[in-house]
């Protein structure tokens, strides 16, 4: 039986392996599928600003000027392209290994959480959305995009067949559904858009205020 850091350290090689792929595969899934979808996340990014899972930094070019950004991510390799993405760029930003499912931030102390395409391939999802409302300020907000169950019947039927191989083969989930974690986990959601057949699914949440605010 495998212990939770070997099947870790397979998912870890899994995304090294992937990392030279990666770019042509998300930027046809970008055109086609996820259309606008990164500058939509990342322009209502403010303030500290934490990204989970960044990969190989395909959001750095849609930051608004202005933040302060450090990502993390499992995989060094998908990292090191983004390390020169953001030289490219002459983007100031911290990247450095780190796991969604327990993150090296302090509580409360981000003012936005930034996750894209990434839920679907984390493997305990849940882990990471408690620990995202562990590291947001109260205010904070929580911008999410991914892909998740679709609202066709027939493109289910679809997903669950695909899942057999890309569960056990990609780590990759295309039945999950963050929105319910998220409302579960104590976030509001605020915005929230979902489109090409219910696959793609976009939102903005907001860690409630610990404390009611004063009436006026
Ligand atoms: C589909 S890619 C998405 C990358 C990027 N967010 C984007 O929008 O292009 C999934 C990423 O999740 C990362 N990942 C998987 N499990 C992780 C974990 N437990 N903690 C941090 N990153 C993880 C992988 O290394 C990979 O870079």
């Amino acid at each position: 039986m495998a212990t939770s850091n070997e099947r870790r350290n397979r998912w870890v090689r899994h995304w090294n392996r992937g990392a030279a792929r990666y770019d042509p595969t998300m930027r046809m899934l970008d055109r086609v599928l996820f259309r606008d979808t990164r500058e939509w996340v990342c322009q209502q990014a403010t303030g500290d600003v934490l990204e989970i899972a960044a990969g190989t930094g395909l959001n750095l070019e849609h930051y608004p000027a202005g933040i302060q950004l450090t990502g993390i991510d499992v995989s060094a390799a998908m990292l090191a392209l983004a390390e020169k993405r953001a030289a490219e760029l002459d983007l100031d930003v911290e990247l450095r290994v780190g796991d969604a499912e327990a993150l090296d931030v302090p509580d409360s102390s981000i003012d936005t959480v930034v996750c894209t395409f990434s839920l679907c391939a984390i493997p305990d999802h849940r882990r990471a959305i408690s620990e995202i409302v562990r590291v947001l300020r109260p205010s904070g907000r929580l911008l999410l995009a991914d892909h998740v169950v679709s609202s066709n019947a027939v493109i289910r039927a679809v997903q669950r067949l695909v899942e057999v191989m890309s569960i056990p083969v990609g780590g990759e989930h295309l039945r999950r559904r963050p929105l319910h974690e998220v409302e579960s986990a104590g976030l509001v959601v605020e915005r929230r858009e979902r489109f090409a057949l219910g696959i793609v699914e976009r939102l903005v949440a907001t860690k409630p205020r610990l404390d009611p605010p004063m009436p006026s």
